[in-house]
């Protein structure tokens, strides 16, 4: 066929047989997954060192499904974790992450018992009830009120014996009990309400808020039969009326799923039981190099103890041998990534897409899913860690700075920030050792064997900017993932590993140049 003024001579092919000319006598464009991570020269790549050529659309982002099994027997609806980091995961990540279809590992940089209670508030956690409440003891004063209004924007407060939760409820100050106290210096037990509408424990969200509307009270504590408070629900939640459609919820209870880490040593098994005690579904084994004997008893003491109703995450690892000897001794998924994470200043990890893809193509002869573990800046390295076989991204630095992660907001050169840090960094090793089960602190014992003398920290502490609620962000994290899935040409992420394996998903290595031209550019500002 001639094209209009071309030259005559010349012929071209009917445009009708274009998809049949390339598959019949063209070699694809790319490489696949395999053919990428075995160039010899390569030595390793990270999620910046390739990218996935796109595929044919024929379908809206809506309709791609993230579903992936994390352990063995555990599928999530979002392919989601937090890390197990003392700046990143407490309570409210770890509700929040299963509200929103993912999961949060608890950090164990803390006393057992802490660690329990956190795991038990996620676990009694049900959607409009608050379940660690601020709390005041009558002996406080009405300015601490105010210092408790202006850091987090309400003053409706339950008053305590001891000041904390599970401890006997005497009374609530609100808004309007303190609004014209002019002597901020008042004891609170001279302006509490304590003519209280309460419900017990137990009391379903429906009949609660019925309480509450036809009480026309602002707040409505929940208490044992002990009279003691336990939880807390607020006309401003009900009315927000959240309903969480993805929730991650236990096998065999409606209850939110929940994950935490331990450690591996003798006395990480007493920690373990309070743990299954407070309802544990998943156990983290906390190690910065995990293929030991000590994880391996660890592992075996586990299945032992409690069967298949704990699941075991096990790493962390970068290689197949490793892998080899966790999935023997009876791991439920791996943790992959050594050296890969924002925090860490060592140097003994191996490029976490290689390490990621490496033990991936090898566990999953098994039925063993990995995690990728560090190094996710973006959405784009999501992709990448899921294309490469991991069945789940943890996330330590990017879920970091969010509302549900520990600590407060502070200003730095007008930038709102909030403390992040390496678990292996001197300033998280250094925590809180007078108060717990053992003079080291968790983080000490992940990076550091007892016999070292000098402690060379592992990882840093910084702080990273604000970055809102994470039920904001991992919603846009979602519709980011479906966007790039879509733009693969795949509709789940069962799909995507099939075609990744088929080789039909086609990968190519991105020079330095060329990772600046993919990057924003070329702007004044
Ligand atoms: P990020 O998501 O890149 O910030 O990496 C988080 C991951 O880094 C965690 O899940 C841990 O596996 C790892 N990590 C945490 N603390 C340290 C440290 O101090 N040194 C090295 N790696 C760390």
């Amino acid at each position: 066929m001639n094209h209009p003024g071309n030259d005559s001579s010349t012929t071209f092919l009917d445009p009708k047989t274009a998809s049949k000319y390339l598959s019949e006598y063209e070699t694809p464009d790319g490489l696949s997954a395999e053919e990428i991570m075995n160039l010899r020269a390569n030595g390793g790549l990270t999620y910046n060192d390739f990218l996935i050529l796109p595929g044919h659309i024929d379908f809206p982002p809506s309709e791609v499904c993230l579903e992936s099994r994390i352990t063995r027997n555990i599928v999530l609806k979002t392919p989601f974790m937090s890390s197990p980091m003392d700046t990143v995961t407490e309570t409210d990540m770890a509700i929040n992450m299963a509200l929103l279809g993912g999961v949060g590992v608890i950090h164990h940089n803390c006393s057992s018992d802490e660690q329990a209670e956190m795991v038990r508030k996620v676990k009694k956690f049900e959607n409009g009830f608050i379940p660690d409440p601020l709390c005041l003891t009558p002996n406080h004063t009405v300015a601490d009120v105010h210092k408790i209004k202006a850091k987090f924007g309400y003053s409706g407060i339950p008053i305590t014996a001891n000041g904390r939760l599970y401890s006997m409820l005497l009374g609530i100050v609100t808004a309007r009990d303190i609004q014209f106290h002019e002597d901020h210096t008042t004891l609170l037990k001279d302006v509490m309400t304590t003519d209280l509408v309460v419900a017990h424990e137990g009391v379903t969200l429906e009949e609660a808020n019925q309480i509450l509307r036809s009480s026309k009270r602002g707040k409505l504590p929940i208490v044992n039969s002990r009279g003691e408070l336990v939880s807390l629900l607020s006309r401003s939640d009900l009315l927000k009326n959240l309903n969480f459609p993805l929730a991650s919820k236990s096998l065999h209870s409606n209850q939110l799923l929940c994950a935490a880490a331990v450690g591996t040593h003798p006395d990480d098994r007493v920690r373990l039981q309070k743990l299954v005690d407070a309802g544990l579904d998943i156990v983290v084994l906390d190690s910065s190099q995990g293929d030991s004997i000590y994880q391996i008893e660890m592992i075996k003491h586990i299945k032992k103890t409690y069967g298949d109703t704990l699941e075991i995450i096990a790493g962390n690892i970068v290689t197949r041998e490793q892998a080899a000897s966790l999935i023997e001794a009876g791991a439920d998924a791996l943790r992959v990534g050594m050296g890969s994470g924002s925090i860490c200043i060592t140097q003994e990890g191996r490029p976490q897409g290689t390490a990621v893809y490496k033990i991936s193509e090898f566990a999953q002869k098994f039925g063993i899913p990995v995690i990728a573990d560090g190094g996710i800046q973006n959405v784009g390295h999501i992709t990448k860690a899921l294309a490469l076989g991991a069945s789940a991204v943890m996330m330590g630095g990017l879920l970091a700075g969010t509302a549900e992660s520990p600590g407060d907001y502070f200003y730095h050169d007008g930038q709102r920030l909030k403390k992040y840090r390496g678990m292996g960094s001197i300033d998280a090793m250094e925590r809180n050792c007078n108060f717990r089960d053992s003079s080291e602190s968790a983080a000490a014992r992940r990076y550091f064997s007892e016999r070292d003398a000098v402690k060379v920290a592992q990882g840093v502490a910084g702080a990273v900017v604000d970055k809102g609620s994470i039920r904001k962000f991992v919603p846009y994290l979602i519709s980011g993932l479906q966007h790039a899935l879509q733009d693969i040409g795949v509709k789940s992420l069962i799909q995507l590993k099939n075609e990744v394996g088929s080789g039909k998903i086609r990968f190519e290595l991105r020079t330095a140049a060329a990772q600046v031209e993919g990057g924003v550019h070329g702007l004044y500002s």
